[in-house]
């Protein structure tokens, strides 16, 4: 059993990871009056049982949302809380996010703001949810104007992450975790950077002891940063790397072609051609981010017209200030800085 420990000034909590933790869930969850289980239209028929029984409660209800990231909006925020409303939820309720990062946004979102927030806990059932999207507390939900454009701070009360539930995940899933996992090397930690490397393999064929140490260093590593930064004020900007591509490309194809984390991998890869084009690292540490990001199977090529359709995107993203596109580029190994840029240097750098 790995745990860590989230020392948040005002909201301190705990991460356990083990495979077939699950199966103890009942241990890790405190006590509430009522609880709602959130999970989506793929996880429950594969687990939604499993996880009632470990739950070790009585008086319990489960809500199923639609499975996608189109169920990240209002409606189905406004759809679980009337939901908890008509079952009598109270404050001393708790709910259980279950299943991949959607489900976790839709349900921290929702503890966030039912009755002015109440408990919850995270249990991740992707990669990608496991290594990045229920550490930190980020919580939220797309608007027709962007993606992530509601949402709140909200920390949960616990963390219960099972490794061996990934193994029903699809490649294409696992992929898409499989980006924020690089991005931790190449934002933090380039000794990690080379032990996923050297894993790569082990890692997409799921192998128990090294999936469960890597995702306990992403882990480490998120914890490390928010932390410092819990509002994303200053340092957290660094986890944004590959993101401001990765999003654009996500919205540019309507969410329909590329899953988060593959944008991830691919604006990863573009952000870092443009660090090397503005001199910034050299060719050589340039060919080991990306040669690890091809050694994954995804296909970085963007097509001209499609570039043109991402600047647009990138113009209108949250977290530009002063006129200009944030990026977070590499500078060197471990280290990465933010830059402003207008859309005319993008044109000319990428
Ligand atoms: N809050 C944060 O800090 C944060 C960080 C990163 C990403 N995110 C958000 O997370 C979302 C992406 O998360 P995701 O990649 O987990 O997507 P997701 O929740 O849509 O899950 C991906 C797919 O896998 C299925 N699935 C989940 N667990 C499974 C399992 N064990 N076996 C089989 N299938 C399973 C889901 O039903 C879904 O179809 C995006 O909305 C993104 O904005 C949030």
């Amino acid at each position: 059993m790995e745990r860590l420990s989230i020392d948040l000034k005002e909201n301190p909590y705990d991460i356990y990871i083990k495979a077939g933790i699950i199966k103890e869930l009942y241990q890790y969850i405190g006590v509430a009056e009522k609880w709602l289980i959130i999970t989506d239209s793929n996880v429950d028929p594969l687990y939604g049982s499993f996880l009632e029984k470990s739950l070790g409660q009585e008086d319990y209800h489960k809500y199923v949302i639609e499975a996608g990231e189109e169920s990240k909006n209002i409606a189905t925020v406004e759809a679980v809380l009337s939901f908890m409303i008509e079952h009598g939820f109270t404050r001393k309720s708790k709910i259980i996010a279950f299943g991949g990062g959607v489900v976790g946004d839709i349900a921290g979102f929702t503890a966030s703001i039912y009755m002015r927030g109440i408990p919850w806990i995270q249990v991740p059932t992707t990669l990608l949810a496991q290594v990045d999207s229920s550490v930190g507390g980020k919580t939220g939900i797309n608007m027709a104007g962007g993606k992530n454009m509601v949402g709140s701070f909200y920390q949960p009360d616990t963390v219960v992450i099972d490794p061996e539930l990934l193994k029903t995940l699809s490649k294409k899933e696992l992929f898409s975790g499989i980006g924020e996992v690089i991005k931790y090397g190449i934002i933090y930690d380039y000794d990690f950077f080379k032990y996923v490397d050297e894993n790569l393999e082990n890692l997409l064929g799921l192998k128990t002891e090294i999936t469960q140490k890597i995702i306990k260093r992403c882990c480490e590593i998120k914890a490390a940063i928010v932390t410092k930064d819990e509002k994303e004020e200053g340092l957290r900007k660094i986890l944004n790397f590959g993101h401001t591509m990765g999003h654009a490309l996500e919205a540019a194809t309507h969410y329909q072609k590329y899953t988060h984390g593959e944008g991830v991998l691919l604006g990863m890869h573009h952000e870092t051609l443009m660090a090397k084009a503005m001199g910034w690292i050299e060719e050589a540490y340039c060919r080991e981010i990306t040669d690890l990001i091809h050694k994954t199977g995804m296909d970085c090529t963007i097509s001209n017209q499609l570039k043109i359709e991402m600047l647009e995107m990138m113009e209108k993203d949250k977290k530009n200030a002063k006129g200009k596109i944030s990026f977070v580029l590499p500078t060197g190994k471990a280290t990465v800085k933010e830059i402003l840029l207008s859309k005319e240097e993008v044109k000319k750098w990428w």
